[in-house]
């Protein structure tokens, strides 16, 4: 019985832990100030976040052909796996995207 306890807390305790390391919070992006650049904001927060385990957001045309479901994730919070970005980060990617993801 006692052992059935045990295993019980353990699971749980494992179940919440994989939970807090796959998920990031949703979050409402705002987008003011300047634009963002392609170059200098959306790039180095994919190679750092994303690129590990998508080699596929390596140039402007691959980024922009995903950018919708690039969006959705970031602002869901289900991406990047593993880890989270802060909603400053966040905003540079969306608040890109939402400028009509011009590559400059
Ligand atoms: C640790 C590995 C890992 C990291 C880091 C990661 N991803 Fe993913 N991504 C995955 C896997 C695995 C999937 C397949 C679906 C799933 O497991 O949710 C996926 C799926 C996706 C999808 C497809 C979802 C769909 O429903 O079509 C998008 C878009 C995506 N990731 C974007 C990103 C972005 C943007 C980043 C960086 C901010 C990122 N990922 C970081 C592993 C990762």
């Amino acid at each position: 019985m006692k052992k059935i306890l045990v295993l019980t807390i353990l699971c749980i305790g494992l179940f919440t832990q994989c939970k807090k390391d796959n998920t990031g919070s949703p979050y409402t992006p705002t987008c003011t100030g300047s634009a963002n650049s392609y170059k200098n904001d959306v790039t180095p927060l994919i190679a750092s976040y994303c690129s590990g385990c998508h080699s596929n957001y390596s140039s402007y045309s691959q980024v922009n052909g995903a950018k919708s479901s690039i969006r959705s994730v970031i602002v869901s919070g289900s991406m990047p796996k593993g880890s989270s970005m802060s909603d400053a980060e966040r905003n540079k990617i969306v608040c890109w995207i939402d400028n009509g993801a011009p590559n400059n």
